[in-house]
């Protein structure tokens, strides 16, 4: 992807926002209507996945406050971890001394510059590494999921997330024309591509969703860099970095429109819920994100 615009840098956005970051990991969300809870979803799964694969150690890149982290040291797996925020790197290291983990296994680093994180290894390899919400923010995928292959042993696992291009097909609003006239249309004459546009010009909701630029207090999320991957292209950048027996996890479901769901927000929310944990091929389409499960080589 090429770079033009100038982006709030992730490190200040996650700063800004690190203090009610927990928040998301309250258990009732769901019944409370305060939040929908997708990645109290995700952390499931990879909590039972990484149990299953008899994981010892486990490195986590982009570490937020600290919640996963500390779940994974109370099932008595070794940890470490990193992050670009110097306030997450400090709620972490909290959560870290409430489970008797030695804070200094938790750092600040950036996992684009292998320079920042290299002396994590004297804890490592690792058997297992995760690395959720951080892929939309980086600019070198390539480079981030080489080094993200450099922390684990041979056959050590890794759940990697990213945020799903093709969702963009059940929004209905401007992604969708991007999708469609960026991508999908790419290298279609420009002729064509005038006449569709025109067309979705009528139909789509293009001033959706609105863009959340953040108050004073909070940068908003779509003042940084938050790109989403196509998950037909996704195993191939995988297989690249040295990755093997690759699967794809969907989750935060879609039960309708997004732009119909402050008009039904339970509802829409009981009817996501249930289809989360399921394996469809319905997440191409009606998830807003996925993880990669794979194997180092
Ligand atoms: C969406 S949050 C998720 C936090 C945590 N993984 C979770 O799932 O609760 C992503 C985190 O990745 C961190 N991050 C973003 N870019 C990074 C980079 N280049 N290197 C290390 N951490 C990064 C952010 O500061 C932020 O804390």
């Amino acid at each position: 992807m090429t770079e033009s615009k100038s982006f709030e840098t992730a490190a200040n956005y996650y700063d800004s926002v690190a203090k009610n970051y927990s928040k998301q990991y309250l258990r009732d969300n769901l019944e409370t209507g305060r939040k929908y809870p997708q990645n109290y979803y995700r952390l499931q799964t990879i909590v039972q996945r990484l149990a299953a694969a008899g994981v010892r150690s486990v490195y986590e890149v982009g570490t937020g406050e600290g919640t996963p982290l500390a779940i994974l040291a109370r099932m008595g797996l070794e940890v470490a971890g990193c992050d670009i925020s110097e306030k997450m790197v400090d709620l972490t290291r909290e959560h870290m001394k409430e489970v008797n983990v030695d804070p200094n296994r938790i750092q600040w680093a950036d996992i684009e510059d292998s320079l920042t994180f290299a002396n994590q290894l004297l804890f490592g390899p690792f058997d297992a590494l995760i690395a959720l919400g951080v892929m939309p923010h980086v600019a070198k995928d390539n480079l981030v999921l080489g080094n993200m292959r450099m922390l684990l042993k041979k056959g050590g696992r890794i759940h990697v997330e990213f945020r799903n291009k093709l969702f963009s097909l059940f929004t209905f609003n401007r992604f969708t024309k991007e999708f469609i006239l960026d991508d999908l249309l790419s290298g279609v004459s420009s002729k064509v591509k005038a006449e569709v546009e025109k067309e979705l010009d009528q139909r789509l909701s293009l001033d959706l969703p609105r863009p959340r630029m953040g108050s004073d207090a909070e940068i908003g999320y779509d003042a940084i860099r938050a790109r989403y991957h196509n998950p037909f292209e996704v195993p191939e950048l995988m297989e690249k970095a040295g990755f093997i027996d690759i699967k794809i996890h969907w989750y935060h479901y879609h039960s309708a429109l997004p732009l119909v769901e402050d008009r039904i927000k339970q509802e829409f929310w009981e009817e996501a819920s249930k289809m989360e944990h399921t394996s469809s091929w319905k997440g191409y389409f009606l998830c807003s994100a996925f993880w990669i499960e794979a194997k180092a080589a």
